[in-house]
């Protein structure tokens, strides 16, 4: 809504997670821009919390590239493995015909091998080794940092600024880049731990990042507290002891302590009372403005998320059908699935309650995709539908 900013930060390309035959993600792409709350929309089981998960390297992916930050944080390796598998089935195609160059195919077979088992070498190392990059980036900030407070500073305070460059920098060398992304679960009684305290849940990630100096760790615990509406006094106590609109506070602030760039919000309100809902939500609005925040918020109607998202992307059976502007969903949304989506969102309107109707969504009865196969297509800058060359017709004509 208010994002002039155009820098992607998390970037997922065509990506892929299946659990066996369960295709919970399937070839999902779509860019959450710096700054910006992009709404993932989409009914139970569609693939929503895989997602996250999956960005959050909970999860070796099947397939496809997760960037954050410019670096290849997540990378799978089935579109090579198959790449490979059909070249060899090509290859044993063409050289059954009698007019083959048997030596140029073999040579040419073997070089298309060579590449795709580079791009898996180089996917496996990327995986593994994304964090070392991340660490000698945030290493040499610090030491550009106290290079020029060490020159300005007086012979006493030497001591002490060393200090605090060596603690920055060990620090800095165990900084995991996946910690600049953080998860808020939809359960916060099932994500906390009951047998610690407030103060040791959301000081956890930070003593695992290597931070040894209690009263530093005291002092964020509080400053985390009242910035998420708790006060002080709570952080000895146990989880049990609060609301549900509380514990969920205490999971923001357990994510928002490790200054993080992105928080994934995986439907962090639907197990709140509608009048808790909105306070959460507003909590997450003013941090997103106070912190720079970029949020991914995960939910499974569109009404939660109508007002808070900038963007917003739906998802069916594991696979995106639409993706547009929050303001241009609503004014023209296209796939039949999102409009039944929002055909299930009740209005504070008595004469449009009384005509509402619901759409049921049946894919087999709106689509014929037997030849010709869906594709994502940008219809207008920025408002993607998966559909088929017939639709996207069809969805151009509705647009004029
Ligand atoms: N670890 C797992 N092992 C096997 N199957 C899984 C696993 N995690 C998820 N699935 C399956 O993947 C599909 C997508 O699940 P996912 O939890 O991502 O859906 P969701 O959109 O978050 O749903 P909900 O709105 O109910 O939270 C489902 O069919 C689910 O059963
Ligand atoms: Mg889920």
């Amino acid at each position: 809504m208010e994002n002039n900013n155009s820098e992607v930060l998390l970037r997922i390309e065509d990506l892929c997670q299946y659990f066996g035959s369960t295709k919970a993600v399937n070839h999902v792409s779509f860019d959450v821009k710096k700054g910006e709350v992009f709404g993932l929309v989409g009914e139970s089981g569609c693939g929503k919390t895989t997602t996250g998960r999956s960005i959050i390297k909970l999860y070796n992916i099947t397939s496809g590239n997760i960037f954050f930050k410019g670096i290849r944080i997540g990378a799978g390796l089935m579109s090579y493995r198959l790449a490979i598998r059909n070249a060899r089935a090509e290859y044993k195609e063409k050289m059954a015909a009698p007019d083959a160059d048997k030596a140029a195919l073999k040579k040419e077979l073997n070089a298309f091998i060579a590449e795709q088992k580079k791009q898996i070498k180089l996917a496996k190392y990327d995986q593994k080794h994304c964090d070392h990059a991340y660490q000698q980036r945030q290493m040499a900030a610090v030491r550009e940092k106290y290079e020029k407070l060490m020159a300005e500073a007086g012979e006493s305070e030497r001591i002490a600024l060393n200090k605090e460059f060596k603690n920055e920098l060990r620090i800095a060398r165990k900084t995991r880049l996946v910690t600049k992304i953080q998860m808020i679960f939809q359960d916060p009684s099932a994500s906390l731990d009951p047998r610690l305290t407030v103060r040791e849940i959301i000081s956890e990630g930070l003593i695992i990042q290597g931070e040894k100096d209690k009263e530093a760790i005291n002092k964020k615990v509080d400053e985390m507290l009242e910035l998420v509406g708790l006060v002080r006094e709570h952080a000895g106590r146990y989880q049990h002891e609060f609301s549900g609109g509380q514990r969920q506070r205490i999971g923001i602030a357990r994510a928002v302590i490790m200054q993080p760039e992105v928080i994934i919000a995986d439907e962090p309100v639907s197990a709140l009372d509608v009048s808790i809902q909105a306070q959460v939500i507003n909590l997450l609005n003013d941090l997103r403005h106070e912190l720079g925040l970029t949020i991914l918020f995960i939910a499974h109607d569109l009404s939660v998320v109508k007002y808070f998202s900038d963007r917003i992307g739906v998802m069916y059976y594991g696979e995106m059908v639409e993706l547009a502007t929050s303001e241009e969903l609503f004014l023209n949304p296209l796939h039949p699935y999102t409009r039944s989506l929002l055909s299930a969102i009740p209005l504070p309107d008595p004469e449009y309650e009384k005509t509402r109707q619901r759409i049921i969504y049946n894919p087999l009865a709106e689509h014929d995709y037997t030849v010709d196969k869906p594709i994502m297509r940008e219809i207008k800058p920025g408002h993607f539908v998966k559909c088929n060359e017939a639709e996207y017709q069809k969805y151009l004509e509705i647009l004029k």
